[in-house]
């Protein structure tokens, strides 16, 4: 079992990047099967998503557009404090747009509840999330996200773009805090 040591923590492999990777390009073919036709509006957020926005990109056979979107609500440290605000937001009129938000994890799903509406309001068409991994034991929405790699048990885990105090996004696999 691979182990890795961030700051204070130390932490074991549970996703490989074979694994990470296999899974991308299924989500990429079912992408590629439901957006046929259209001309999307990619949203990824920063800074997690950036792994996995450039691996599943690159199986996308539709056009689309990529922006990025930033928000605070998280301080880096192992708990979400709940607040959201945008620190960068999207860029020109996303009237009738169809948008996909590209996330690295959903846990509560404040966030993803959060982006739907702040999206829509701004006149968004259609809003879908894929996310790389889905904490579903402490989802609490009715509104699952559309797409996801992996769900998850509620366990903190970082690499492959999450962070642990701002380090270890450069993880080719998903690591899980050690018990
Ligand atoms: P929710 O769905 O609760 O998720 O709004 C909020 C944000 O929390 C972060 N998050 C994590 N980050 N390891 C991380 O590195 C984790 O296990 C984890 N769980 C939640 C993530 O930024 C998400 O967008
Ligand atoms: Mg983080």
């Amino acid at each position: 079992m691979k182990e890795i040591t961030i700051l204070d923590k130390t932490f074991v492999e549970s996703i490989s990047e074979t694994n990470l990777q296999a899974r991308i390009a299924d989500l990429g073919r079912e992408l590629n099967r439901d957006y046929a036709g259209k001309d999307p509006l990619v949203v990824s957020v920063l800074n997690g998503a950036v792994l996995f926005t450039a691996d599943l990109l690159r199986h996308f056979e539709f056009p689309h557009e990529l922006q990025f979107i930033r928000l605070s609500s998280y301080h880096g440290g192992l708990e979400s404090t709940g607040q959201i605000t945008p620190l960068l937001d999207l860029r020109g009129d996303l009237g009738g747009r169809d948008l996909l938000i590209l996330e690295d994890i959903v846990d509560t799903g404040n966030t993803l509840a959060w982006l739907r509406q702040h999206l829509l309001s701004r006149g968004a068409a259609s809003v879908k999330m894929a996310t790389l991994l889905f904490k579903h034991e402490v989802f609490k929405l009715d509104q699952a996200p559309e797409y996801f790699c992996f769900r998850i048990p509620n366990e903190f885990v970082v690499g492959y773009g999450l962070d642990y105090a701002e380090r270890g996004r450069q993880l080719r696999s998903i690591y899980k805090l050690k018990a």
